[in-house]
């Protein structure tokens, strides 16, 4: 079943019908939408069925759909880049499509058909190539989600289901760009909780996340950094992304114990570290480390990483009455090399030692 192949139907938007392109300069993130989208339905008669691909469009839904009241949904992020020749390049789709299913299982969803959902993938892509962004940092973002959408307010599973890929033309996810965010150390509202569903990439965890948000922008800050639901002491994650942290002349990130994302950039990160001969760990730090780092001069930097926000460099950090700058505010060398070396690679311009490149058409 999970390597069936699936027959999609195209139904495409007529040559005279097409959107204007947006300006590249001004793309924001998320808010343009290609001229198509994927979409395929799931019941336990059929299993996955009726695949299209179609003009971008809304749906239809009962009221009742699960997904309005108990919030049945999960969801992927992953770019294609355009390389030189105009050849178009995935990064790394099938590793987002195996966590997607991590998520589906933790979610009490159906699993996907990995290859069949990839080649769908490729195809609308192909067709919406021309929304490939060729300028530097700017790129298309590719958004599969699934949401449950049987029409029942009796709280269980649904019993059918929508899958679709919708994508977006988008440039830098921060208004900084790739210069250094200020982040506030949450130590109230927490994330995600051992047991719960924060290693999957589910709405709720991100809509749970808006209230400490929203407070931290109003204090000037750009995300939020989460510490540990038990203990408020061990750091998590940002916001929106995984994090590094350089301490002397180690590259460490918190282990993935359940409580945060598994990254394709972190795994991604680690792994070009490796290359690299530089040393890496995963493990749990906490808190007053950083401030004691800090205090000593032993942290050289900070950085988060993430699909959307690719490699972000800390420039500040505020947890309670301390403000700690890094690196004097600046990017770092390391997030710098990361950011360098992670965009050249996506564009091509490495050798593909890792075999994460899938070519479109
Ligand atoms: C991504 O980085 O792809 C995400 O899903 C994070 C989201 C908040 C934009």
């Amino acid at each position: 079943m999970l390597n069936k192949e699936i027959e999609v139907m195209f139904n495409k938007v007529e040559e005279n019908q097409l959107k204007e392109k947006p300006d590249q300069d001004k793309l924001g993130f998320g808010v343009h939408f290609t001229d198509h989208m994927f979409v395929m339905h799931w019941n336990r008669e059929l299993g996955w069925h009726k695949a299209e691909i179609c003009p971008y469009q809304n749906f239809s839904l009962d009221p009742a759909a699960m997904v309005f009241h108990y919030g049945q949904e999960i969801f992927e992020g992953l770019k294609a880049y355009r390389a030189e020749n105009d050849q178009i390049l995935l990064f790394r789709p099938q590793d987002n499509l195996e966590r997607m299913n991590q998520s589906a299982l933790r979610m009490c969803m159906p699993r996907l058909p990995v290859e069949g959902v990839l080649k769908a993938m490729k195809a609308l892509v192909y067709l919406d190539r021309a929304w490939v962004p060729d300028n530097a940092g700017a790129t298309l973002y590719i958004r599969p989600t699934m949401i449950a959408t049987e029409p029942a307010l009796g709280l269980r599973p649904s019993e059918e289901y929508i899958f679709f890929i919708i994508m977006s033309p988008v440039g830098a996810y921060y208004a900084e760009g790739f210069n250094p965010v200020k982040i506030y150390v949450e130590d109230s509202y927490v994330r995600a909780v051992p047991g719960g569903v924060g290693e999957a990439k589910t709405g709720g965890n991100y809509a749970a996340s808006v209230k400490a948000l929203t407070e931290a922008q109003e204090k000037g800050y750009t995300q939020v950094l989460w510490l540990d639901a038990v203990e408020r002491k061990y750091i998590e994650e940002v916001g929106t992304s995984n994090i590094f942290l350089v301490i002397g002349d180690e590259i460490i990130t918190p282990p993935l114990k359940g409580t945060i994302l598994p990254g394709i950039t972190r795994d991604s990160v680690l792994k070009l570290a490796q290359d690299h001969g530089y040393k890496t760990i995963e493990r749990a730090v906490t808190i007053d480390e950083v401030v004691q780092a800090s205090e000593t001069g032993d942290l050289k930097e900070i950085f988060s990483t993430g699909t959307a926000a690719v490699i972000s460099p800390v420039g500040e950090l505020s947890y309670q009455d301390k403000v700690i700058r890094i690196n004097n505010g600046k990017s770092g060398e390391l997030s710098t090399f990361f950011f360098n070396e992670l965009q050249a690679l996506q564009r091509g311009e490495r050798e593909d030692n890792h075999n994460w490149l899938v070519r479109v058409g």
